[in-house]
């Protein structure tokens, strides 16, 4: 079964503790946090104060998606901050390879992220070194977009990279899902499914929403 990860920038700020423990109680696998600067970006989202406010109110494992310009400068601070999985932005950091080492020696797990128009190529030479591979499938800047289903078939090509390479990185989806594109992410070779909308945006709440997903895998 894929993992189903809640982005908190869907949820309600002003009961962020609330929310955070309602996803975790609803059967959450670990929860996603959107950095967002203004620059790699348009909007602007969140930093590690966030994150360690994050960290008070769950046990699960946090993710930091970093959608910043010169990620290796702040990756000291969002270990600090408590997230277990950073992943940065191949179109942010031109020496990948030692911002990937950098955060592994912190002893944290690295993932690698690429844009919709970004060509799988680019993963090439990093791919055996990198614990996560982020396949966004809605540009970045925003939750509540709707999913890219012209990136079905880079999903799919990127499953048989990974496999070809031997290596042994998740294939993690963001943007745009929902009971619809849950199961195609999955089946074109998805293994961890990031969802915003979908969670927070539920009327019933998010394990509600988490559960819609789930029903929807099976
Ligand atoms: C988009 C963020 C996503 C976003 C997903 O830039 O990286 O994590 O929160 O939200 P939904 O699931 O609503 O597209
Ligand atoms: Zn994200």
């Amino acid at each position: 079964m894929a993992l189903i990860v809640p982005s908190i920038l869907s949820a309600d700020f002003a009961q962020l503790g609330e929310q955070v423990r309602a996803a975790q109680a609803g059967g959450a696998d670990r929860l996603h946090v959107d950095v967002m600067d203004g620059r790699f970006v348009p909007n602007i989202t969140v930093g590690p104060l966030v994150m360690e406010a994050v960290r008070r109110h769950t046990t699960l494992p946090l993710e930091a998606h970093l959608m910043i310009v010169e990620p290796e400068r702040y990756v000291e601070d969002f270990a600090r901050a408590g997230a277990d999985l950073l992943i940065v932005h191949q179109e942010a950091s031109p020496h990948l390879h030692r911002t990937i080492q950098r955060i592994q020696r912190l002893g944290k797990r690295a993932g690698v992220a690429i844009n919709p128009a970004t060509p799988l190529a680019m993963l090439q030479e990093i791919l055996g070194d990198v614990d996560l591979v982020l396949c966004m499938t809605v540009n970045p800047g925003f939750s509540g977009q709707d999913f890219i289903s012209g990136m079905l078939p880079k999903i799919e090509r990127l499953r048989a990279m990974i496999q070809q390479h031997g290596a042994r990185c998740d294939l993690e989806v963001d943007g745009g899902i929902q009971t619809q594109s849950a199961p195609v992410a999955v089946r074109a070779g998805a293994n961890v499914l990031v969802a915003g909308s979908a969670v927070y945006g539920d009327a019933d709440g998010a394990a509600a929403g988490i559960a819609r997903l789930r029903a929807a895998l099976a």
